[in-house]
């Protein structure tokens, strides 16, 4: 089965052609970074602008290089939510007249299994059931994942995202939006023994998280050493990180221990993260869990994932109708 996945939650305009949920004939991904970037975050109206200009074009190139006639089609997946709701609709209503056009059915999808169906575009796929730590800008949670489509939440975080701590660390460090990657960079030059940040880990029986504390943590630390923060930058990002690292891995390997799960997936932008892939993995092997992490390209936001969980939905039939909408919160 071939399928057109569309994905237009934020700030990316991303379109895709994927055989059954497994196979990428190709993936496109149009960043908005650059608009985004001087306003230090991303501003809602300009993204729906962005996604109008580009989403043609986007699914033009995904069709040319995955090399597939419009009739080889057999379906149209897209992000239904969370996202923001002028963004999604730009897909969502593109996905709807796509299908229509073609005659082939359409399905809505959560961005949010999407993401943890990327694990399963990668060759070694976790089996079921499995634990996975989803790390994004928006999102921060455990799930216990029974199939492709169902999946319980253990814990997720009471205020920030990791992901939106990274990007409010570097943008106090001047670093610059989105910071994820800055920060990971930065931080490869620095001693996280050096500058010692809290670990926030709540309940440790639990999967909640919190980042608020750190992230305040991290400002104190820098009004208290303006003179020598410039210096100390990268130690600053590595100490930072690390604090983040830690609760995450822990967190994730524990869940897998509550659940008897041998796979954990960690998945989602902050995946992108080389400490947390390093760290995660070294805990895991004592513990002997396999740990599934998608390529660079699969962690951040792109189409193909969202064309592998719709791939699975409408194999346990679920056709959305031309009445669906979109929804900004997690359902
Ligand atoms: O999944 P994603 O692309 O979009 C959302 O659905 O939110 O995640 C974006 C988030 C941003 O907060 C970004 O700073 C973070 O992922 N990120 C990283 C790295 N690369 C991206 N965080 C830490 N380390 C990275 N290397
Ligand atoms: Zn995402």
């Amino acid at each position: 089965m071939i399928l057109l996945g569309i994905e237009t939650s934020c700030d990316e305009t991303a379109a895709a052609v994927v055989v059954d949920g497994r196979k990428i004939l190709s993936s496109v991904v149009s960043s908005q970074i650059e608009v985004h970037h001087r306003y230090g975050g991303v501003v809602p109206e300009l993204a729906s602008r962005k996604h109008l200009e580009a989403i043609v074009p986007v699914v033009d190139e995904a069709i040319r290089k995955a090399g597939v006639g419009l009739k080889q089609l057999d379906a149209v997946a897209v992000t239904r939510g969370p996202g923001l709701v002028g963004a999604l609709l730009i897909g969502f209503s593109f996905a709807k007249a796509y299908a229509f056009t073609l005659d082939i059915p359409w399905v809505g999808v959560n961005h949010l299994e999407g993401h943890i169906n990327s694990v399963f575009l990668e060759p070694d796929p976790p089996r079921f059931p499995f634990v996975a730590l989803l790390a994004s800008g928006g999102h921060t949670s455990v799930y216990h994942v029974t199939s492709h489509t169902k999946m319980e939440v253990m814990g997720q975080t009471r205020d920030d995202a990791a992901g939106e701590a990274f990007d409010k660390v570097a943008k106090m460090l001047g670093l610059g939006y989105p910071g994820g990657g800055i920060i990971g960079r930065l931080a490869e030059k620095g001693n996280p023994g050096n500058v010692l940040f809290p670990r926030i880990y709540l309940d440790k029986s639990e999967f909640d998280f919190s980042f608020s504390g750190l992230k305040t943590a991290v400002n104190r630390y820098i009004q208290t050493h303006q003179e020598s923060c410039q210096e100390q930058i990268a130690d600053i990002a590595a100490g930072f990180q690390e604090a983040v690292v830690d609760v995450l891995s822990y967190k994730i390997i524990r869940a897998a221990m509550e659940k008897n799960c041998r796979d954990i997936a960690i998945v989602g932008g902050v995946a992108a993260n080389k400490r947390l892939r390093e760290k995660v993995r070294q805990d895991a092997k004592d513990k002997g869990i396999a740990v599934h992490i998608p390529s660079f390209d699969l962690c951040g936001d792109n189409a193909a994932m969202i064309a592998a969980v719709g791939y699975h939905s409408l194999k346990e039939g679920s056709v959305s109708d031309m009445d669906a909408d979109v929804y900004s919160r997690a359902l």
